[in-house]
């Protein structure tokens, strides 16, 4: 029997990831044709992880880079409809929340091709940000929602998302997993960096919400120029950018390095003494690997590793960053919220089944 065609949609870093994990799980069932909406550029945003996580290079690069909400979404989707159109594919397969994952889902719909999203039914209830707004329309145009957590079930049913809706577990744990042992053995970061387990805190930075703010930035630098701890923060281009247009310098404590590919970020991730970050793979991350996280946001769509007292919402306030760094204790458990590790192998089972 032919393999089914399925085209699955990435374009920014976190999706290189979790199509690393999906990708391998599809491979026996379907003919996958990945598509790169050229979203994020940058070698250490993309060419990386393909290099490093044995991902098959996508077959279609669209090149749309950067721009504006409308500039971006439109040049992917009118891009998109014409690769779906010719390429016929008998589903499309969406994952998380950028401006990529709308194009994909928004231009399937339109010509009734089903859509699977992978990380379905997160919310932060905050519609000011893009990836809310993105996330919302993905889930209501989507025939197959593919939920990590239970909360996500159930934002999905209070807005009245029933059917077609799957509680599969993470697959960034799958992919976190895979990649785990291989990391330990092949990354040298600590030692380029000249750094050693426990003597560090690790940072990342790049949500609107704090970058697109100059006074936001300022506190939290402030905030990390108070902790009794060097800082390593691999800069994402964007905050990159605005902080030369903020002229913003950096406190001593902190030592910028660029962007690292998933190995280097595991190992720097497992060896922290404690993880400062607004990205939600990043938070995740953290909770997976037993290392405490501060979250420099106001809200999480994953509250369960705020419940289980490994995460702390600190937004972007100095003396909030800097107590919580601090008083921290380390809680005596850590429950199995993000699956057992084969959440791409019960998509893919999913998928064959119903289609
Ligand atoms: C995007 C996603 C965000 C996700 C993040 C992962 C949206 C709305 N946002 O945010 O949900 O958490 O990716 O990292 O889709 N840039 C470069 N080189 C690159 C890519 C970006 O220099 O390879 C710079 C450009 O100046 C660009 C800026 O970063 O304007 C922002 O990039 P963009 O893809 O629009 O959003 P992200 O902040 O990366
Ligand atoms: N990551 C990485 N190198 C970095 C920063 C992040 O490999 O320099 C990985 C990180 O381990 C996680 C993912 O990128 O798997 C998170 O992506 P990001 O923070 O860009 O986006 P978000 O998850 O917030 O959407």
């Amino acid at each position: 029997m032919a393999k089914r065609r399925i085209a699955s949609v990435v374009g920014a870093r976190p999706q290189f990831i979790k199509a690393a994990a999906v990708s391998r799980a599809l491979e026996s069932t379907f003919d996958e044709t990945l598509i790169h909406t050229g979203q994020h550029y940058d070698q250490k945003m993309s060419g990386v992880f393909f290099s490093e996580m044995g991902i098959r290079p996508p077959k279609h690069n669209l090149g749309v880079g950067s721009g504006s909400h409308a500039e971006q979404t439109g040049a992917m989707l009118i891009a998109l409809e014409k690769l779906f159109v010719e390429l016929k594919p008998e589903l499309v397969l969406v994952y998380g929340d950028t401006n990529s994952t709308l194009a994909g889902a928004l231009a399937a719909a339109k010509i009734h091709i089903p859509i699977a999203h992978v990380e379905a039914g997160l919310r932060s209830f905050n519609r000011a940000m893009p990836e809310e707004i993105n996330r919302v329309l993905t889930d209501h145009v989507s025939n197959w929602l593919f939920c990590p957590t239970t909360i996500a079930v159930m934002n999905l049913e209070k807005e009245g998302i029933v059917e077609g809706v799957h509680k599969v577990g993470d697959v960034m744990n799958d992919a976190l997993l895979h990649h785990l042992s291989q990391a330990r053995e092949r990354s040298d970061v600590l030692n380029r960096l000249g750094i050693k387990r426990g003597h560090y805190a690790l940072a990342t930075i790049h949500r609107a919400a704090n970058t697109d703010n100059s006074e936001s930035m300022r506190a939290i630098m402030n905030g990390f120029s108070q902790l009794s701890t060097q800082i390593i923060l691999p800069l994402h281009p964007r905050t990159k950018k605005l902080l030369t247009q903020y002229k913003l310098s950096h406190p001593k404590n902190v030592t910028l390095i660029e962007p690292v590919g998933y190995l280097d970020m595991l190992v720097l991730e497992e060896n922290a003494n404690c993880i400062l970050t607004d990205s939600g793979g990043v938070q995740k991350e953290a909770y997976l690997l037993g290392v405490r996280c501060i979250t420099l946001r106001e809200e999480t769509e994953w509250l369960e590793t705020v419940e289980a007292g490994w995460n702390q919402l600190v937004g972007s306030d100095s003396e909030k960053i800097k107590s919580a760094y601090e008083t921290w204790s380390q809680p005596a458990v850590r429950p199995q919220h993000y699956g057992d590790g084969h959440t791409s192998e019960k998509i893919s089972a999913v998928l064959a089944y119903h289609t």
